[in-house]
């Protein structure tokens, strides 16, 4: 099990320098946070750091700027929000490592808090150089990942800089692997999950994995035109992955092998874009006739129809365990997002009848945080791609290097 700051004894944060990762890669626009969900998440640990009295110095990376300097990457917005919603001065400082750091960090009070400037513009942070790892560890004592969201990632900040202090999981960390352990490895049953997104590639190894585990499982989204398509049922102008074909039937296979209600989207919402005001026409594509067809060829899927959503909800109702990750449409457009919408408050409904609920991954909790459900489910991870990993079975990189028992 890993360790976390509760369990570091207390003078070894007392008045101490704490390293902590954090992720704050959040959505930015025109130096302006769009979501604060990773900001909000890290308050916890930090409060705690406080009580104690520890000088916090915060680590992140933001974007992916390639080992360059680019002045819309810097954190010094993102250091200003966390002010605001901790009340107190952040320090946010031009450079991530090195003299001028050092020197600032010298002069750091008990309960002080510093931020360092976004770790990518360094190219040493994903290349995990041990001597970056070094010198980032050189500015504390103690060393906290609380950085889930990019704990899938072995580099100098997530991985190696732990095994240059003593490495311990922040209060965000050990609730992420703990509500996504309970999913695991003791779901209660029924269990189900409902995953969407665009593409089957991206969610091949979750579904894998998943398969044997679940009673059910939701397949919505674009990547549902795959499995739709596989099986020889023309799915118009939709988003389709030809080259997993095999794959989406070995999957059907699977799920039949291990008694899993599958379900595929019964109709779908068609619209000339995804981008369009209005969709045209909601139709169940098995039942099309080559007339029907020809007329419709160029539309798209957009999301699933009512009676999709029908099924789904009926699917749902007994379920004491429902994981979501990936949205049923183009939820982003307001005319297709009712998929989406219903599925989440059917989650949401399941939590409230005492199931546990968890969504992970970056499009759903953006629904989830767009429509103000996020209270209303057990988990909202802070994780995409780890979140996926992790469901994977996946050892991650930054969880891993941290101090067990
Ligand atoms: C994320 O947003 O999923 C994490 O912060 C990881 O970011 P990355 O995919 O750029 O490594």
């Amino acid at each position: 099990m890993v360790l976390s700051i509760q369990d570091i004894p207390k003078e070894s944060l007392y008045q101490k320098k704490v390293l902590v990762r954090v992720d704050f890669n959040v959505p930015m626009q025109d130096g302006e946070v769009q979501n604060d969900q990773r900001i909000r998440a890290a308050l916890p640990t930090l409060r705690y750091l406080q009580e104690q009295e520890a000088m916090i110095i915060l680590m992140s990376h933001l974007g992916r700027p390639k080992g360059e300097v680019k002045d819309s990457l810097r954190l010094k917005p993102v250091g200003d929000y966390l002010a605001k919603l901790l009340e107190a001065p952040v320090t946010c400082l031009s450079e991530t490592v090195g003299a001028s750091v050092k020197k600032r960090l010298a002069d750091a009070q008990p309960g002080d808090i510093f931020l360092l400037e976004n770790t990518r513009f360094y190219a040493a942070e994903t290349e995990n150089d041990p001597a970056f790892a070094q010198q980032l560890a050189e500015l504390a004592e103690v060393y906290v990942n609380d950085a889930f969201g990019a704990a899938h990632r072995a580099h100098a900040s997530t991985e190696g800089v732990a095994h240059h202090l003593p490495a311990y999981a922040g209060c965000l960390l050990k609730r992420e692997i703990e509500a996504l352990e309970q999913l695991t490895q003791s779901p209660k049953h029924p269990f189900a999950a409902v995953i969407g997104g665009a593409k089957v590639s991206s969610k091949l190894g979750v579904l894998e994995q998943l398969l044997p585990k679940v009673d059910v499982l939701v397949i919505g989204g674009a990547m549902a035109y795959t499995f739709l398509a596989a099986q020889g049922i023309s799915v118009m102008n939709s988003l389709v992955e030809p080259e997993l074909f095999d794959t989406a039937r070995q999957l059907l296979a699977s799920a039949k092998t291990h008694n899993t209600q599958l379900l595929l989207p019964v109709d779908t919402v068609l619209a000339a874009a995804i981008d369009a005001p209005d969709a045209t026409v909601t139709v169940i594509l098995s039942e099309l006739k080559a007339e029907e067809q020809d007329d419709l060829q160029d539309l798209t899927g957009v999301d699933i129809g009512p009676e999709s959503i029908d099924a789904i909800g009926k699917a749902l109702e007994p379920c004491e365990t429902v994981l979501w990750n990936g949205p049923m449409g183009v939820f982003e457009n307001p005319a297709f997002c009712h998929g989406t919408e219903a599925v989440a408050k059917m989650i949401a409904e399941r939590t409230a009848a005492g199931a546990l609920t968890v969504v992970g991954g970056g499009d759903s909790v953006a629904a989830v945080e767009k429509l103000e459900l996020a209270d209303q489910f057990s988990h909202v991870s802070t994780g995409g791609g780890a979140s996926l990993e992790f469901l994977e079975g996946k050892a991650l990189p930054g969880i891993a290097a941290l101090k067990h028992t």
